[in-house]
């Protein structure tokens, strides 16, 4: 029942004094109203989540890059190309094409001889991985994070935390592919250069010692190694599977002769200082202990710069239309919901070091000799 017509049955019924009637009214039209648009926004997020859903198929099973590579095709031909059940690959193109990720040719033909094709817009965005379109990772994300909720449900209870590896192989890898693009094609041909005293020692004599703490599987030590040929650069994770695609992938990008990477948590680098440069890329939120660590990073080990944070690359992102700037707020607290604290012992130390890290912190200001980026 609509505010009006419950206030008017209220006034039928002798309920409620006319005039207080219609102040009640007008409250119960702006209760309808903001319930109406917050329904509306979940149930738009309950779509969107399918959408994630079947691109995560789509992504999977190859179904994008067989578009892609091959052109158009029928539910039958799709499905001997990629390997897949014909009845499966019609559900599935039909559903992408009434979410518009897809274009059929003509509705009015009989089901099994629509053809469907992949725009080359989405195509950039689905099966390019250097692209700064790339958005499959968050499909993945997504599934992952659906993995490890039995343990996150015990995590909210006890406080303990959850380990990276409970995500499995597709957490792992689309956290990875989801800074890959900026990381391949900017870190080191445009943030670090616009650093002149890092971007100088990088390129001098004697090759510098560089750190990527928390790499993950590296990318942003192996773009460091790539765009500045003498450096050394070391990369630790805790996570072995991590530490396992990291190697695999710098030896594909051929500098696994100068990057190295172990099964390491941050806290123990300090062993293995002094360095010129640390990084650490989108985990000062997920390492636990992260002061402590941090400390360690750069006041043991002379530290002489530390560029922190995710910022840089989703400014660039935002810029081209991929999301907002402010995104960053919503996705990041929404994916570390998801992912509790990692490691072990949980949020054991309150830190001052800010969960998401403004546009601006990839700049001088953040590169501060022996002492880690503490916040705008
Ligand atoms: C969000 S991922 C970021 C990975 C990588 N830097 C990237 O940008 O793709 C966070 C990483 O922090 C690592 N991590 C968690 N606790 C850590 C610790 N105590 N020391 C070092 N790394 C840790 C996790 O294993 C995971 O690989």
């Amino acid at each position: 029942m609509l505010a009006q017509e419950r206030a008017a049955a209220d006034v039928a019924a002798g309920r409620g004094e006319a005039m207080g009637t219609e102040a009640t009214m007008g409250r119960e039209d702006d209760l309808d109203e903001k319930a109406g648009a917050f329904v509306g926004r979940l149930f738009d997020a309950g779509l969107g989540g399918f959408d994630l859903l079947t691109v995560y198929l789509g992504d999977r099973l190859g179904l994008y890059r067989q578009l892609a590579e091959k052109g158009s095709g029928t539910p039958d031909e799709l499905a001997r190309r990629a390997g897949i059940h014909p009845r499966y690959a019609r559900e599935w193109l039909e559903q992408q094409a009434v979410s518009g990720i897809l274009e059929v040719d003509d509705t009015q033909k009989p089901a099994d001889q629509r053809r469907y094709s992949l725009p080359a817009a989405h195509a950039e965005a689905l099966t390019k991985p250097d692209s700064l379109f790339s958005i499959s990772p968050v499909a993945r994300a997504l599934v992952s994070a659906t993995q490890a909720l039995p343990q996150l449900l015990r995590a909210f209870r006890t406080g303990e935390g959850v380990a990276w590896s409970a995500y499995g192989s597709d957490m792992i890898e689309s956290q990875g592919d989801f800074n890959r693009p900026w990381l391949v094609n900017l870190f080191g041909a445009e943030f670090l250069p616009a650093i002149p005293d890092v971007h100088q020692r990088l390129l001098a004599d004697p090759p510098a010692r560089v750190v990527d703490v928390a790499c993950g599987v590296g990318w942003a030590a192996i773009a460091i190694a790539k765009s500045y040929p003498k450096v050394n650069v070391d990369g630790f994770d805790p996570d072995e599977s991590s530490i396992d695609e990291a190697r695999r992938l710098a030896k594909e990008s051929g500098v696994d002769d100068r990057v190295r990477f172990e099964v390491r948590d941050g806290e123990d680098v300090g062993k293995e200082g002094p360095y010129d440069l640390a990084v650490v890329v989108e985990a000062i939120h997920d390492v636990s202990r992260r002061v402590h660590c941090t400390r360690r990073r750069c006041r043991a080990l002379h530290v002489r710069g530390e560029c922190s944070g995710v910022p840089p690359g989703w400014s660039r992102r935002a810029a081209l239309g991929c999301y907002r700037d402010g995104d960053a707020r919503r996705y990041l607290p929404g994916l570390r919901n998801q992912g509790g604290v990692p490691g072990r012992g949980g949020p054991s130390v309150r830190a001052r070091v800010p969960a998401v890290l403004p546009a601006h912190a990839l700049n001088r200001s953040s590169v501060k000799r022996g002492r880690p980026w503490s916040g705008p």
